[in-house]
């Protein structure tokens, strides 16, 4: 069956202009996003705790919990249909935003922040694995008292809004355009305070992705380049890189979790 690029009708929410790409492949603003298909996605990605899912989960609870944060904003960009992320970061938060731009995203994201699925049960238990997460009773009411959902461009975040973040496969997963997700990642670190903790995964060695029968475009992208790209403006920082198991549509596919603080 023929996929569907996603591109040609994109929702062109960012205020920012878009670049031209020297590659050829799409820009952010040329992504029809309002296609992506939350249900598919969730169902093809998440609706099985992967083991290295559950590697990531693990990192990223464990940093959270040794970081000394408590009553903190937090932010997810680039949520889509993925609450895993602003998991670990529910015991700490005073408030939590979870910002996308696929109004069928933001949807589902809507109906998840009110009560969330069962499916996400098993990614909560992971985290429940350490007392402080475990001394939260009700980690659904808690999420659906401090979240907010906001249709917000990774591109417009405001500087200096929140201590703490997570963004998860966004940056090499949102257009083809390398400036794009170099922009992408200084824009997610410049949207928290200095010396705030965050988390970021990357999927490297993609060149796009199917949701349902839309393909949409990655940068393919290996580990020194974003290494680099996060080093000029964090610190303490860790790579991990995750071999997924099973293997995804393609064996070359790694995931690589940062996590760190960043700089003034
Ligand atoms: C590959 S998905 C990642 C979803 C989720 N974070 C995860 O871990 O699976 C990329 C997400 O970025 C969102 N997105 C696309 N362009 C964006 C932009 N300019 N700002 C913020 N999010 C964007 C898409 O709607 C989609 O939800």
């Amino acid at each position: 069956m023929a996929l569907v690029p996603a591109h040609g009708a994109g929702c062109g929410a960012s205020t920012t202009p878009a670049v031209p790409v020297a590659g050829g492949g799409p820009v952010n603003s040329e992504v029809a996003w309002d296609t992506f298909d939350p249900q598919s996605y969730v169902q093809k990605n998440y609706s099985a705790l992967r083991d290295d899912d559950r590697e990531i989960l693990r990192r990223v609870r464990d940093f959270f919990a040794d970081s000394d944060l408590r009553d903190a904003r937090c932010v997810d960009v680039g949520s889509g249909a993925n609450l895993y992320p602003v998991l670990p970061l529910l015991p700490f938060a005073r408030r939590l935003d979870l910002c996308d731009l696929a109004p069928s995203n933001l949807d589902w994201l809507a109906r998840q922040v009110e009560c969330y699925d069962g499916i996400w049960d098993p990614y909560w238990q992971v985290c429940a694995e350490r007392p402080s997460y475990a001394a939260l009773a009700d980690p659904r009411a808690r999420l659906a008292a401090i979240g907010r959902v906001l249709r917000i461009s990774v591109f417009d975040l405001p500087r200096h809004a929140w201590n703490a973040g997570t963004m998860f496969f966004v940056a090499c997963s949102i257009s083809a355009d390398r400036v794009e997700y170099e922009r992408a990642i200084g824009r997610f670190l410049d949207a928290l305070c200095p010396d705030s903790p965050f988390a970021a995964a990357f999927m490297l060695g993609s060149r796009g992705y199917r949701v349902g029968q839309r393909w949409f475009p990655a940068v393919e992208l290996g580990r020194a380049e974003v290494a680099a790209t996060i080093a000029a403006r964090a610190y303490e920082l860790d790579f991990r890189e995750v071999r997924p198991d099973p293997p995804l549509r393609d064996e070359h596919l790694t995931m690589l979790l940062v996590t760190g603080r960043t700089s003034g």
